[in-house]
């Protein structure tokens, strides 16, 4: 861990004057600990309608062998992701273009991907650092867990949109990364996004047992993003609503979202509904969300 941290220091990251440098994406992960709460469908939704609004977007799949961009768009699967690693292609040749969006998707189950064992974290930084010039956002679809390179990823990016859904494994699960990003990599800053909410009720207590605990228990704060309804229906609707861009409440929900990310990462100040709030307020005990792990 601490060989990774003095890694990531020694590519500038943390140096505030990086941009300077001649760097311009603003790298962002979509991230959140637990699996299914749907960082995917996040990540995608972002990266196209970012793409609409005229910004250059690089979307990464980060889940390396267990690619799902791909399949959601209903794309081919492909291997570019394996090709790029051995340079049997260029960067150029293994993305996916829709206009402003591009789309490096990865690999679903490559034995030979799998035996390589390779070091998927510096790899992708490798990638994005060598891009990072040619695009307004990279923004990286994590895999769940909290594995090294989901780690060294959230910690080498500007944001993080941590996302949750209202269940105590996924609150649990999203304290964990955060205290784990705090602690080791001195990350103090995340975005909260609470996908799958069935009632504002259910909504408001999530925001406020997580950013009492964040609050209270690290040195960090949480930034609310908003939160995206629980669409009932059939397996999959979910998505084809979401990236049908259809003039939705779904798409609505989704615009604020982003309204808040944007004006935040393009510096403006003021939108209709207000910039992203810091979390302050009372007390709530660390192991209300982390019950095994103080
Ligand atoms: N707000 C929502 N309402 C209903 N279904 C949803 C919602 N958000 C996501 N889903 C569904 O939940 C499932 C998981 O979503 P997704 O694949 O985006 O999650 P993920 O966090 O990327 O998962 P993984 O950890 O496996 O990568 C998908 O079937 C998706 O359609
Ligand atoms: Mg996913």
């Amino acid at each position: 861990m601490k060989q990774a941290s003095e890694w990531l220091i020694s590519q500038n990251k943390f140096h505030r004057d990086a941009r300077s440098l001649g760097r311009k994406a603003h790298t962002v992960s979509i991230t959140g600990g637990k699996g299914g709460v749907g960082k995917t469908s996040i990540a995608l939704k972002m990266a196209r309608m970012l793409a609409k609004q005229d910004f250059k977007v690089l979307l990464i799949d980060c889940d390396t062998n267990l690619s799902n961009t791909a399949v959601k768009l209903g794309l081919p699967l492909n291997d570019h992701f394996m090709d790029l690693v051995t340079a049997k292609k260029s960067f150029e040749e293994c993305l996916t273009i829709d206009g402003n969006f591009h789309l490096l998707s990865a690999c679903n189950g490559n034995m030979e991907l799998f035996e390589k064992e390779l070091e998927f974290d510096r790899l992708l930084i490798d990638v994005m650092s060598a891009h990072e010039k040619d695009y307004d956002y990279i923004l990286l679809d994590c895999p769940a867990g909290l594995s090294k390179t989901s780690l060294t990823l959230n910690a080498y990016s500007d944001q993080r949109i941590v996302v949750v859904t209202p269940d105590r494994s996924s609150i649990t699960d999203s304290y964990s990364l955060m205290k784990i990003l705090n602690t080791r990599y001195g990350v103090n800053e995340n975005h909260l996004l609470v996908n799958k909410v069935s009632t504002l009720a259910q909504y408001q207590r999530m925001v406020r047992t997580l950013g009492e605990t964040v609050e209270n228990f690290l040195t960090a704060r949480l930034r609310v993003l908003g939160f995206v309804a629980f669409e009932r229906g059939a397996v999959d609707r979910f998505d084809q609503e979401l990236l049908g861009g259809a003039n939705s409440a779904l798409e609505r929900d989704f615009a604020k979202v982003l309204t808040r990310f944007t004006e935040e990462t393009v510096g403006a100040n003021v939108s209709a509904h207000g910039p992203a709030r810091p979390y302050n307020s009372m007390r709530v005990r660390e192991q209300d969300v982390q019950p095994a792990i103080c």
